[in-house]
């Protein structure tokens, strides 16, 4: 069993990787010997077809399924998860495994964190974007009155379990959505990483998702509730989060990491008009991000859009757009103020540039 986990950088106890589903299934036994009764929180999608991975090494595991989807990251689904328990009259010493994409993790998280004032909770993340950023770091939370993860806290999850195994379920654009943020952790952190990226098929191995998971870690360890150098990991998000919210509201949504590949490739040209980042490098970011995500121009509209949304970033202070800009590959600076006017003028570069490169 040790010989098949490895631990990273962060947990040094809590983030366990396999390759394998029946090392993951031993290590689950283990892990959850000691609670009065173990619950595992899914959805239709990971019901059907992740459940059956672990449910024989806990043959009296209670299941709580809800629906899937981001309406559903809600007080009222957090109340079904509250009367379920409730109803099996689960104790402070209960367990709730958390099987499943973002959504899941964040929000069994803080149903898990309320529950009797908190009992444990796993994190057995099954897309990749879960994998790489939602499931670890300790960012549990709801969506409330149209705003994301407006209700939440920072709570750890006991033990995160990584295997790739679960990647199988996923289709090319999900997978895709979690690419996005492995690279933005490469380009925070880790230059040789980015350079080496895309020479590898679409599905990552287990050792290009456990560098991402350990850069990611490593800044969490240092700054678990995102007091500074954590807002590293925002590189792309103001931009993108501008547009994935513009986007929801039309007929052409796209998927989180979908928005976060056009912020990075915005907010590299960003860095560069603000002279942080050599133009030479710039290019390489947009060039590589574009053909890996497809990227194409942005409209009119989107441009209003994202003008309309940056404004509600969570970064924003006092009217003031600030940025997480990279100042090299491999190297984030945070804190940076950046005019609304720059941002215009750099999606009119971007586009430039879409239209000699994109196919
Ligand atoms: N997703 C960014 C963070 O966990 O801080």
């Amino acid at each position: 069993l040790t010989l098949s986990i490895h631990e990273s950088v962060y947990s040094r106890r809590m983030v366990h990787f396999f390759s394998e589903i029946d090392p993951l299934n031993a290590a689950l036994r283990q892990m959850t010997a000691q609670y009065t009764s173990v619950f595992v929180l899914v959805d239709e999608n990971t019901q059907h077809l992740c459940l059956n991975l672990i449910q024989p090494a806990l043959p009296s595991l209670k299941i709580i399924s809800i629906s899937s989807g981001e309406q559903h990251k809600s007080l009222d689904t957090c109340g079904q998860i509250w009367s379920l328990l409730t109803a099996y009259e689960a104790d402070r010493k209960a367990l709730l495994i958390n099987l499943g994409g973002g959504v899941i993790t964040d929000m069994g998280g803080f149903a898990a964190s309320c529950y009797k004032r908190g009992i444990d909770f796993i994190n057995i993340p099954t897309t990749l974007l879960a994998m790489v950023d939602a499931a670890v770091g300790g960012k549990t939370g709801i969506d409330y009155e149209g705003f994301k993860n407006q209700i939440g806290l920072f709570r750890e999850a006991r033990e995160i379990l990584i295997c790739p195994v679960f990647l199988q379920t996923l289709g090319h654009r999900q997978l895709r959505s979690g690419l996005a943020e492995m690279i933005k952790h490469y380009l925070i952190a880790d230059g040789g990483a980015f350079y080496q990226f895309g020479q590898s098929p679409i599905a990552p191995d287990l050792d290009a998702i456990r560098r991402a998971i350990d850069i990611k870690s490593s800044i969490v360890a240092l700054d678990p509730e995102e007091k500074n150098i954590r807002k590293k990991l925002n590189f792309g998000h103001t931009v993108g989060h501008a547009l994935e919210s513009f986007r929801l509201q039309t007929t052409q949504p796209l998927l989180h990491g979908e928005a976060v590949a056009y912020g990075m490739a915005v907010e590299a040209l960003i860095a560069q008009r603000l002279s942080l980042l050599e133009s030479g490098k710039a290019k390489q970011v947009v060039e590589k991000i574009a053909a890996i995500f497809d990227l194409r121009p942005l409209t009119p509209e989107d441009m209003d859009g994202i003008m309309r949304f940056i404004p509600h970033d969570k970064k924003s202070e006092s009217g003031k757009i600030r940025m997480a800009l990279i100042d090299d590959i491999g190297s984030c600076k945070i804190d940076i103020e950046v005019s609304g006017g720059d941002v215009k003028n750099v999606i009119s570069d971007f586009n430039k540039i879409m239209e000699i490169y994109a196919p």
